[in-house]
């Protein structure tokens, strides 16, 4: 027991994040993996529900001939969730943006300036989770090596976003009830994908490949979360539920 105290220092609770954070971070959990269910039924609908009611039925009159009526909207539903989730997404993504410069609890670029320090000390906790060798201190602000990881997972959904628009607004034949100014919106900021990947299919091929990536992200944040609540015994699991966690430094950071 003394052994252990020696070896992690003294035990002190600090503040790491927001209720806002703490909000924006369920919602993107669920808003998330909704999108990657539904996204993953819109892209291969037969992997969940079989086959759909055949042509000869007619929906328009209500009279289906064959399949489950229960199936004939699931498309529909489907897309209708993943626009809802997609909405979330936007929204919240723009909270943290503002957020990432303007909290003036813990902005993202504190974890970044000074930023030649910074890479070093993101540097240093990857050489640390290879060799389980000189844990850098844990501080008030989140660690430069999550921050970069944070800061690339938001550029994937920025560009998630983006793709999402551009297959969107390609539907759209003529304006749309709000006004032309919204489909005008949209291809001005998206149209640049269409030449980027290749057409509107190299568009959707982009938007499942970042899901994969997204996936990853996924994967990963849980599993080095769960790693460093384990190694590290600061208790870093519980941040995005109460906001806090412990630090054992064995001198105080500044
Ligand atoms: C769809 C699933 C998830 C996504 C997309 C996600 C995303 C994120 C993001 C973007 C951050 C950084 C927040 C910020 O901007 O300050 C974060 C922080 C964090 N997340 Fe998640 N998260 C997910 C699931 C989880 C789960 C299931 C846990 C474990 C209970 C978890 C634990 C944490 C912790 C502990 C932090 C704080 C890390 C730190 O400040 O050092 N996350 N997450």
């Amino acid at each position: 027991m003394e052994n252990k105290e020696k070896k992690y220092g003294d035990i002190e609770m600090v503040h790491r994040m927001t209720v806002i954070k703490r909000i924006i971070h369920w919602v993107f959990f669920i808003a998330i993996i909704g999108n990657i269910i539904t996204g993953f039924y819109i892209a291969y609908p037969f992997l969940m529900f079989g086959n759909s009611p055949v042509q000869a039925d007619s929906l328009s009159t209500g009279v289906l001939n064959s399949g489950e009526t229960n199936r004939a909207f699931i498309m529909t539903w489907m897309r209708d969730f993943h626009f809802i989730g997609a909405v979330t997404i936007d929204v919240i993504f723009i909270v943290w943006l503002y957020l990432a410069f303007f909290s003036w609890k813990e902005p993202l670029y504190k974890s970044f300036i000074p930023f030649g320090d910074k890479i070093e000390e993101a540097w240093k906790m990857l050489k640390h989770y290879f060799t389980l060798k000189n844990k850098p201190e844990t501080g008030r602000y989140q660690d430069p090596l999550n921050a970069v990881i944070f800061t690339l997972f938001h550029l994937l959904i920025l560009l998630q976003m983006l793709t999402g628009f551009q297959m969107y607004v390609a539907s759209f034949t003529g304006t749309s009830a709000v006004g032309a100014w919204w489909p005008w919106l949209m291809h001005f900021s998206t149209d640049w994908t269409l030449a980027v990947f290749g057409g509107l299919t190299g568009v959707t091929l982009t938007h499942l490949f970042i899901m994969w990536l997204i996936i990853i992200f996924i994967v990963y944040h849980i599993y080095i979360e769960v790693w460093r609540s384990v190694m590290w015994k600061e208790g870093d699991i519980l941040i995005p539920f109460g906001g806090y966690k412990y630090m054992r430094n064995k001198s105080e950071p500044e």
